[in-house]
């Protein structure tokens, strides 16, 4: 009986402790990591949660490469990209290793599109070799693209 009440003290005190440590992170949150210049591949950017992330990424000047397997909604969002890197023309700088301010070199926006069905593992393969040949090595992958609220399912317009 002892160890019962015991261990439900424990657990009320690690719940409480839970929400002390959430307030103080949402009060003091922690430093957002720099993924500017950095190139992100994001699957399924036509519309979506893939659209979104690309303007996430765009707003915090990653250099973005688009696949999807619909070539005009992925022009689209490439367009709403180039309109979020023109907003952008503030200089930009970010955090040093030992929490000082850094310079970073001038941001050049890119924004690349491609055409791609990741569910044929050779396209993903061919395509992967464009990104490598045209864009260089990738730093992020979100890999997104699938049948969401918006993709109806094959054969259905
Ligand atoms: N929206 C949600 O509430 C939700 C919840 C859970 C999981 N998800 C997952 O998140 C992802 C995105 O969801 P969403 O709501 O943004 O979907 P969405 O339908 O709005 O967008 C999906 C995008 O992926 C593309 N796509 C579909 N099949 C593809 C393929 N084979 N190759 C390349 N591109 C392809 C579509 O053209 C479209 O642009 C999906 O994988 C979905 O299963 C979404």
């Amino acid at each position: 009986m002892m160890i019962l009440i015991a261990e439900f003290f424990v657990v009320i005190l690690k719940v409480l402790w839970a929400f002390v440590t959430a307030g103080f992170r949402w009060v003091v949150r922690p430093k957002e990591k720099s993924v500017a210049g950095q190139v992100c591949v994001i699957t399924g950017a036509g519309s979506g949660l893939g659209r979104l992330f690309a303007k996430e990424f765009a707003r915090r000047r990653a250099i973005l490469v688009l696949w999807d397997i619909n070539s005009q909604s992925n022009e689209e969002t490439a367009e709403m990209v180039r309109q979020i890197y023109h907003e952008l023309d503030t200089p930009i700088t970010k955090d040093g290793p030992v929490g000082g301010v850094e310079e970073v070199p001038p941001f050049q926006p890119q924004v690349y599109t491609y055409v791609c069905d990741v569910g044929k593992r050779e396209h993903v393969y061919a395509t992967a070799d464009k990104v490598r040949r045209d864009v260089g090595n990738v730093d992020i992958l979100i890999n997104n693209a699938g049948r969401g609220l918006r993709t109806p399912p094959p054969g259905v317009p």
